[in-house]
């Protein structure tokens, strides 16, 4: 009998089961055959009248074990509906004692159960839609039953996370205790002396007049905002046949609904990312039980844009922060803008002016960089310049204490120049926040050469601290994000000079499913901040070409948003891009000086060369080790570059799309004449993974 992940005890008639399957008791397959053996035990041994399962660590269960997504364990048997089919027909009653965690299959398990019992502090979700799923273990069918058509939809279309007391006097319990083994006993011993045997979810009826016509409505309502997603819909479905058949079709069209979405591209995506993130914690060449640098006060230097999202974003996790500037006016305009940036949530109610005051307090603005003397880690985000960058790491390296972590947030300049600026290289790391930096998920920690293990470990931990998603990059020109962008962006340049408009690359990517074109982000972010980097390149190299249509648009006094037109035009006060004629007479007069005939240029040819463009080069980063693995790239795309969650980010569309298909289209566009067919013949790896018929991140269990 395989107990290791259980415990059996007896205590008088009653049984207790009791999950020891550290961290969150998951229902791995070991799990359930032991599980399968304690109910067949309890029932096989006389004494026992009825029978107890409870968690332990975090509580009751967290589900499914992910770690088993996609190999052959997650289906061996018992499956989880056979383990659940096990528990609901024991002839003697089980009883769930849940506190702590009590999610997904661990609820499923709980609804089988014939009896619940309750403490304060648990967390009950059904989250599968998250994944892009729904509840394929009779969560659709018996929650419904159990807590009413309503609630439980609003619960497994949500996924949305439950507290216990507040479904303390709902159905869902059958009793409620601070002691939770105590409550459970207590309560077993009640349903063995009043002999109440088993009570089956699956027998209750579902008593509602209006059935048909709220889930219309639900549809109507789920429709609305499901997006791209299949999940929701098919949420509503499965409860909709819990409402209107018998238990065990109900059943039955739950597993189809399941095993559809199981296959659904966008679970695939949804469930590639979930993995990412937790992969992209893992360095390869660092123990994950390297002890971290204490960080228990931070500074931040500038009080620019990115210095006060910085600050922002480690106030709101308690961290206090000493805010250098070199003026009064400029760390007085910073702390306004932070100020500022609150507004938002307090209107909305999410933030209160306690907590605000709370937080503000924690800064220590300055204009005396003697204030640095004793911070854990500082973060410069002054003007981006070597000079500049230099002062200041000349200036940390006299005034901070030894073992502080000093970062910068440099977009662009070489880390390993910056480290070497100091005497202590090794606790030089870049940590590149994104605009706004309090909202943007995304953390591009920069690895140099010199960066010390320790203070990597001590990032990445930070990283999660603060509800960032982070990523590690090694040291090159733009890290990871930016140098696929400027091929994202070279590739958008070509089509306007081929033929195509702005509006028309921009839509046909919104299309695919990107936040925003890339002509709306350049007129957003400025376009003379590309305009002066092509100069100061043109000049450092003046046999190359960077000239770009963008330049006559500078020329025009055209800057973007800011200045009220760019690639589009704006009316004064509003963010809506308004296509302008004017743009494409200047792309026509452009294109006639360079000799360019316009042809044709359609959507599919746009996302195409775009997208490829990224997952080439996302290749290359993948290849030369700039990224750990091409998940790290995805979750860059998809948190700081506004990539469509529902594709996965690039290099998992790229292995959705079929690598060799990718090798094809890439070698048509090196073909044309006038391309770049240097960037355009595809990537060492890109080629031979397709020739290998093998994918950027292998399915795991393949292995
Ligand atoms: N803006 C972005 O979208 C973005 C994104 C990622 C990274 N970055 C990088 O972040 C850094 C800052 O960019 P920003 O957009 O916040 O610039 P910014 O011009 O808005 O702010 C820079 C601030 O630094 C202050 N400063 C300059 N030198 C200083 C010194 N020696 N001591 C103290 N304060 C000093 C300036 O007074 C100014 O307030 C740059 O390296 C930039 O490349 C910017």
């Amino acid at each position: 009998m395989s107990m290791s992940k259980l415990s059996f005890e007896a205590d008088g008639a009653i049984a207790v089961i009791r999950f020891d399957s550290p961290p969150v008791n998951s229902l791995g397959h070991e799990m359930r055959r032991a599980l399968v053996d304690g109910i067949e035990r309890a029932n096989g041994e006389p004494g026992i009248e009825a029978i107890v399962l409870i968690g332990s660590g975090a509580g009751f269960s967290g589900g499914a074990d992910i770690r088993e997504f996609g190999t052959p364990k997650a289906a061996a048997p018992p499956d989880l509906l056979a383990v659940l089919r096990e528990i609901e027909s024991s002839p003697k009653p089980v009883i769930a004692a849940i506190g702590g965690v009590c999610m997904g299959g661990g609820l499923e398990m709980a609804l089988a159960c014939h009896y619940r019992v309750g403490t304060p502090g648990a967390r009950i979700a059904l989250p599968e839609v998250k994944l892009g799923l729904l509840p394929g273990a009779g969560g659709t069918q018996r929650l419904p039953r159990l807590l009413g058509v309503e609630p439980a939809l609003n619960m497994i279309v949500s996924g949305a996370t439950v507290a216990s007391e507040k479904l303390r006097d709902s159905p869902l319990f059958d009793a409620f205790g601070d002691d939770l083994l105590e409550t459970a006993l207590s309560f077993a011993r009640r349903v063995v002396a009043e002999r109440r045997g088993p009570k089956r979810v699956r027998d209750l009826a579902i008593a509602m007049p209006n059935a048909e016509a709220y889930l219309q409505f639900a549809r109507n309502t789920v429709k609305a905002v499901a997006g791209p997603y299949p999940a929701p819909l098919a949420c509503v479905d499965a409860v909709a046949a819990a409402t209107l058949l018998p238990f065990d079709e109900g059943l039955k069209r739950e597993r189809e609904l399941f095993i559809r979405l199981m296959l659904s591209p966008e679970s695939a995506a949804l469930r590639h990312v979930f993995q990412a993130e937790r992969a992209a914690s893992h360095i390869h060449d660092v123990p994950g039980d390297l002890p971290a640098r204490p960080i228990r006060k931070v500074g931040v230097i500038g009080a620019g844009t990115m210095g006060g999202g910085i600050t922002m974003s480690f106030i709101n996790a308690g961290l206090p922060v000493v805010l250098l500037e070199m003026k009064q006016e400029a760390l007085d305009r910073g702390l306004a803008a932070i100020r500022r940036n609150y507004q938002g949530a307090l209107r909305k109610g999410t933030l209160n002016e306690a907590t605000l005051a709370q937080r503000l307090a924690l800064i220590t603005p300055t204009l005396d960089d003697g204030l640095l003397r004793d911070v854990d880690l500082v973060i410069e985000a002054v003007f981006e310049s070597m000079d500049v960058k230099r002062q200041v790491f000349e200036k940390l390296d006299a005034v901070v204490r030894p073992g502080a972590i000093l970062a910068s947030n440099t977009s662009a300049l070489n880390l390993d120049t910056i480290a070497n600026f100091t005497r202590r290289p090794q606790d030089v790391i870049g940590l590149h926040f994104f605009s706004p930096a309090n909202v943007m998920r995304l953390l591009e920690v920069v690895r140099g050469a010199k960066t010390g293990k320790d203070v990597l470990a001590t990032v990445m931990r930070l990283a999660k601290a603060i509800g960032k998603v982070a990523v590690v990059s090694g040291v090159c020109d733009g890290f990871i994000g930016n140098r696929m962008l400027a091929r994202y962006g070279a590739a958008a340049h070509d089509l306007i000079m081929a033929g195509a408009l702005p509006q028309q690359v921009d839509a046909a990517l919104q299309e695919f499913g990107m936040a925003m074109g890339p002509f709306r982000v350049g007129d957003l972010a400025g376009l003379d901040i590309g305009w002066a980097s092509r100069k100061r390149r043109a000049a450092e190299f003046p046999d190359r070409d960077f000239s770009n249509v963008a330049d006559v648009l500078c020329e025009a006094g055209r800057f973007g948003q800011k200045t009220g037109a760019g690639w589009y035009r704006y009316e004064s006060g509003s963010r809506q891009p308004i296509p302008d004629p004017q743009v494409g007479a200047i792309i026509e007069e452009y294109r006639r000086r360079k000799g360019v005939v316009a042809r044709e240029v359609g959507a599919r040819e746009i996302v195409e060369r775009c997208i490829y463009a990224l997952i080439n080069e996302g290749a290359r980063i993948v290849e030369d080790g700039t990224a750990q693995r091409a998940s790290d790239i995805d979750l860059v795309y998809l948190n700081g570059y506004g990539f469509p969650a529902y594709r996965g980010g690039p290099m998992f569309y790229a292995d959705q799309t079929g690598l060799g298909d990718i090798v094809r289209a890439l070698r048509r566009i090196a073909a044309v004449p006038g391309a770049d067919s240097a960037f355009w013949t595809p990537a060492p790896l890109l080629t031979r993974l397709a020739q290998q018929g093998k994918t950027f991140n292998e399915p795991k269990g393949s292995a």
